[in-house]
């Protein structure tokens, strides 16, 4: 009977759906935000250098997260070709996180230390010229475009703002320590940092 009118009553069935769904979706949501394991760092984690982030938004404004993912899934198959697989205190300081899940290309999540610097500038510039089957795509752009750090001491600061531990010292160099760098170098150096605090690998 009282089903009844749920049913026919279109207003009141739209207003229960959406209590169980946001009961449902409270009771997982929620504890995640109290769980240590989600908001603690992983020892030894460090907050990117200037060099880094600013790396870490070339990423991001090239979009090289639409082909690769930065998150290896507890599963066999993944660790064996990428390393340990990745855990939550590892990304505490990712702004806004690069997990994804489309991958064009390998995950990236611990690629650092993979390659030498030098393989990754051929590589970046023009992908066929170290691995000839690629369909990546080339970005010249990026060793000819050089770092003016302008943005860069703000940038820390709205990272301090969302929880990342940088002092007033880091902030005020950051401009300095961009200076002269190229677009490439800085994502080098990102890439370079990626997934290494955690070193029991392969
Ligand atoms: C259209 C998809 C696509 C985009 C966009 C893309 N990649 Fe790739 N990437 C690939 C593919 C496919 C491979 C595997 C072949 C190769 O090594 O070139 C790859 C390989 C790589 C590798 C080597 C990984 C390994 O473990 O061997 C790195 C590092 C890399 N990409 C970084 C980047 C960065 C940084 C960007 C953004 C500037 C980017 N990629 C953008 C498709 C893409």
């Amino acid at each position: 009977m009282s089903h009844e009118v749920v049913e026919k009553n279109i207003g009141l069935m739209a207003l229960l759906i959406l209590l169980v769904i946001s009961v449902a979706g409270l009771v997982e949501i929620v504890p995640l935000f109290f769980l240590k394991s989600t908001t603690e760092p992983v020892e030894g984690l460090k907050p990117y250098t200037a060099l880094q982030l600013e790396g870490r938004d070339i990423y991001i404004r090239e979009g090289c997260y639409l082909c690769h993912s930065q998150m290896i899934r507890p599963f066999r198959a993944e660790t064996e070709r990428y390393g340990h697989y990745s855990v939550a205190g590892e990304f505490v300081y990712d702004h806004p996180f690069q997990w994804g899940s489309k991958r064009t290309g390998p995950d990236l999540a611990r690629v650092g230390g993979r390659y030498s610097d030098d393989w990754h500038r051929v590589h970046l510039t023009n992908p066929r010229d170290v691995v000839p089957e690629s369909n990546m795509p080339s970005f010249p752009w990026l060793s000819e475009n050089v770092l003016d750090g302008q943005l860069t001491p703000r940038k820390l600061k709205v990272m301090r703002i969302l929880g990342v531990p940088y002092s007033d010292a880091d902030i005020a160099g950051a401009t300095a320590a961009v200076e002269g760098k190229t677009e490439l170098d800085a994502l080098i150096d990102y890439l370079q940092n990626l997934g290494t605090v955690i070193s029991s690998r392969r």
